[in-house]
């Protein structure tokens, strides 16, 4: 029997994990399958509770379940608290912790949103089906030294990008891995005019290009790369890239796709559980308004159905169900076009279960 740790965290998290509950409920009856859940708690709401973003109940609670479910952290009421403590450090101390060293973020457009695209008409056409492939327990996320302090000459903050040759190895396995089950491309995404980091990346993606001459690697330095998206972005299939860089280009690919609404996203590492979320924020502004758009949660849950349950009809079932939804012509504010019909968090839910 499934067991899912649900993490709600803050904003709008607690509303949209709430639909996606529900929907893996109802795909539960109708696959005769039973789900459990366990609540933990993670970011802001874990400081108020106990004093810290991440306790010791919440990462064991973790380790004791087959996948993981987040919905957001982070708020402004928690912006001045001390960064070692802040509701963020709660989301990279257990990607660390449970070694979730591969962030899958595929940024699609869907046919029935392709009037929310920000893309001019004619590059819309030509389609985008990106998947990018984030480094996420290493880089300068998490390299050392790092610190602020004041020196001589004044207050300095620094961090370091460092990557070691077996976490960019393994990254580029599970990247090329993908790309066999795509459309066979690896975009390998860095600084190499520049960052010396960079330099043995490229290095050490051509040697893991070696293992899969099925695939066709390319090269292209992240600010080209950030171009590219929004010029062409159906020349990507699998962009490969550093914690840093993948965290600012998958925002742009989920925004041009219309809303970083629709975003879903898996978080793997070798074995043990992996942990699924929507890639977009907690939205403060919005939270507790049934205001939000909980299809990116719902989509994490079907790639939690595929990636770690071993469920790919049920995560079809699910996929579909939105795809339906979504060609009904129901909306939430951030994907709201002329000719659609404005529902809340919840309504979109109970539409979701019923194409279910
Ligand atoms: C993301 C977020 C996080 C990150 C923040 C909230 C720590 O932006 O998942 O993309 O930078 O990884
Ligand atoms: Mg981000």
């Amino acid at each position: 029997m499934p067991k899912i740790c649900v993490l709600d965290g803050d904003g709008i998290g607690p509303e949209i994990v709430a639909q996606a509950l529900r929907v893996l409920e109802r795909i539960g009856e109708r696959f005769g399958r039973t789900f459990t859940f366990e609540h933990a708690l993670i970011g802001g709401c874990a400081i108020d509770a106990v004093g810290g973003p991440l306790p010791e109940e919440t990462v064991n609670a973790c380790r004791g379940s087959h996948a993981v479910l987040l919905g957001a952290v982070g708020g402004p009421q928690w912006d001045d608290l001390d960064p070692a403590i802040r509701p963020e450090k709660g989301l990279l101390g257990i990607r660390k912790e449970l070694g979730l060293f591969a962030n899958l973020r595929p940024a699609r457009l869907f046919r029935e949103l392709q009037d929310a695209c920000y893309l001019r008409p004619d590059i819309a056409e030509k389609g985008l089906d990106v998947m990018v492939v984030r480094e996420l327990t290493g880089g300068i996320y998490f390299g050392e030294p790092r610190g602020e302090e004041t020196r001589d000459t004044g207050r300095v903050g620094y961090n370091t990008m460092i990557y070691h040759e077996h976490e960019i190895r393994r990254i580029g396995r599970v990247a090329f891995e993908a790309a066999r089950k795509r459309r066979g491309r690896v975009c390998s995404v860095d600084k190499a005019n520049v960052l010396d980091v960079s330099r043995v990346w490229r290095a050490v993606m051509r040697e893991v290009a070696q293992e899969y001459p099925d695939v066709e690697l390319s090269e292209m330095y992240v600010d080209n790369a950030a171009m590219q998206l929004v010029r062409d972005p159906s020349q990507f299939d699998v962009v490969v890239t550093g914690n840093l860089f993948g965290d600012v280009l998958s925002d742009e690919a989920a925004a041009i796709t219309g809303s970083i609404g629709m975003l879903p996203s898996a978080s793997l590492g070798d074995g043990g559980p992996g942990l699924y979320e929507p890639i977009h924020g907690s939205a403060p502004d919005i939270a507790g308004q049934n205001k939000a758009n909980p299809l990116a949660t719902i989509l994490s849950v079907a790639m939690m159905l595929r990636h770690s349950l071993g469920m790919p009809e049920e995560a079809d079932a699910v996929e579909r169900a939105v795809e339906t939804t979504l060609s009904q012509g129901l909306r939430t504010g951030d994907i709201l076009q002329p000719g659609t019909r404005a529902v809340g968090c919840a309504e979109m839910g109970d539409a979701v279960l019923a194409c279910v």
